[in-house]
């Protein structure tokens, strides 16, 4: 069996490494041949745990990388993992994925064999049935349920265990008509995750459960995130105790009730404005989804509003922000909270100082010469008036009154009450914690 993946991004690129890994026969394609270089060498092109030693695995074995389409040929399954971004108003990007279907499609022309595509990509309901599905019957001359299979098959990893969750996923959804490819997918998915409940569903079913999940997580930050705002002002009330506990309930769950700076990612975000423009499109008013956007917008403005209280107006005020991963075990910055607060405190003209145990080398490319940079925390406290720690890392949590020694004022304004429970002497601030009286 020969299995072809079509993008090499964070869902791509785990794809085929875990396929490869486990010695399927893969072929992984991307359009960027110098990134095809870098992973052929055995190297990700992003930070990912576990993704270098799964991908090395893979090419001990059969998996070839190329930019070559030609080498989809034969394929008897073709995962498509291209990008969907945004557009300005919200709707989804489609430029790039038709492209990569058109050329599939002529592909499929000359193929001898009746693949099965599976789109992983995430779309608005319609669009297999509306866009992809005409496109690949137009440019292969062939016919779709008779020569070829289509698949929805959303996407469910999370980025810093995307090698866990592509190995272990919580269900696997395939969305399509009942054929005799649709059998043969899901023979496939039961051999691969034998554990995973198969939920099988038409197309526009299987393209609304990827934006029900995402735009549900979404939902559980921000309500979390409006409770730590009203625990700021109740004295002695603290958030994690109250989502700890909620959580318990299992009609609630554990899980996405971390309050912080608000979601960021290349996905929630995105993914909550494409269902808002869609519900407007479909005559639905999205106030619920409208609200949580809002909330995580607003977000930021709560930490800025803490840092005038302590620092008056902010202009020359030496600022430090530790973090700027969207999220710790990561070096992906994409719609991360900790930049979008570098850009309003520029703005507001502070001196700018930034910490990220992995994603230094992306900050740099946004704001070049107009921040600091520095390697260690002690470093990027020395001389410091205000830090704020925006991401996760452990490292953070080891903040002590050694390390913050060298600090103009010491004032610490915590996103993620990482020193909640530390004795440090400095003037603490945590988002979602009410100040004792
Ligand atoms: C998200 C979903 O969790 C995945 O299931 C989905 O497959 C993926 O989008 C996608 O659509 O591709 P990801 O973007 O990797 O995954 O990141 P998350 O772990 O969901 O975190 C998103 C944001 O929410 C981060 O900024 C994180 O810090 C924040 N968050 C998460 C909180 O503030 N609190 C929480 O309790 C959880």
């Amino acid at each position: 069996m020969k299995i072809g993946i079509v993008g090499l991004g964070f869902v791509g690129l785990s794809l085929t490494s875990v396929l490869s890994s486990k010695g399927y026969d893969v072929v992984g394609i991307d359009v960027d041949i110098d990134k095809c270089k870098i992973i052929s060498n055995g190297n990700a092109p992003f930070f990912e745990p576990e993704l270098e030693e799964t991908l090395k695995t893979g090419l001990t074995k059969k998996l070839k990388i190329s930019n070559d389409f030609g080498l989809i040929n034969n394929c008897d399954f073709l995962f498509v993992t291209v990008g969907t971004p945004q557009n300005v108003d919200g709707s989804i990007d489609l430029s790039i994925i038709k492209k990569a279907i058109s050329t599939i499609g002529k592909n499929l022309k000359k193929n001898k064999k009746k693949p099965i595509i599976l789109v992983k990509s995430t779309v608005i309901p319609g669009t297999m049935k509306n866009v992809i599905l005409p496109i690949l019957e137009q440019k292969s001359n062939k016919k779709a349920g008779k020569d070829f299979g289509l698949v929805s098959n959303p996407e469910f990893l999370q980025e810093s265990t995307a090698i866990r969750d592509t190995k272990f996923p919580h269900a696997v959804v395939l969305g399509g008509y009942q054929t005799i490819f649709m059998k043969k997918t899901k023979n496939f998915f039961t051999k691969l995750h034998p554990d995973t409940p198969i939920i099988i569903t038409n197309h526009q079913t299987a393209e609304m459960i990827k934006y029900a999940n995402n735009s549900f997580l979404a939902t559980k930050i921000s309500f979390i995130n409006q409770l730590s705002n009203i625990c700021q002002k109740t004295p002695g009330a603290n958030v994690d105790d109250i989502a700890k506990t909620i959580g318990l309930d299992p009609r609630i769950g554990k899980l996405f009730l971390n309050a912080g700076p608000g979601y960021g990612g290349s996905c929630l975000p995105k993914d909550m404005k494409a269902l808002i423009n869609f519900a407007n499109v479909s005559g639905v008013n999205p106030s619920l989804l409208n609200a949580v956007e809002e909330i995580n917008v607003k977000q930021l403005e709560e930490i800025i509003t803490i840092a005038k209280q302590k620092l008056g107006n902010l202009k020359s005020k030496k600022i430090t922000i530790l973090g700027t991963a969207f999220k710790p075990d990561t070096d992906d910055i994409r719609d991360s909270t900790g930049i979008e607060l570098i850009k309003k405190l520029i703005k507001m003209k502070a001196k700018i100082t930034v910490h990220d145990p992995r994603a230094i080398k992306n900050t740099k490319k946004i704001f070049g010469e107009k921040v600091k940079y520095v390697k260690t925390i002690t470093g990027a406290l020395s001389k410091s008036q205000c830090v704020i720690i925006m991401t996760q890392w452990k490292e953070y949590s080891k903040i002590n009154n050694e390390m913050i020694k060298k600090m103009d004022k010491k004032i610490i304004i915590d996103s993620r009450r990482i020193l909640a429970d530390k004795d440090i002497n400095v003037d603490y601030n945590a988002i979602g914690i009410g100040d004792n009286v």
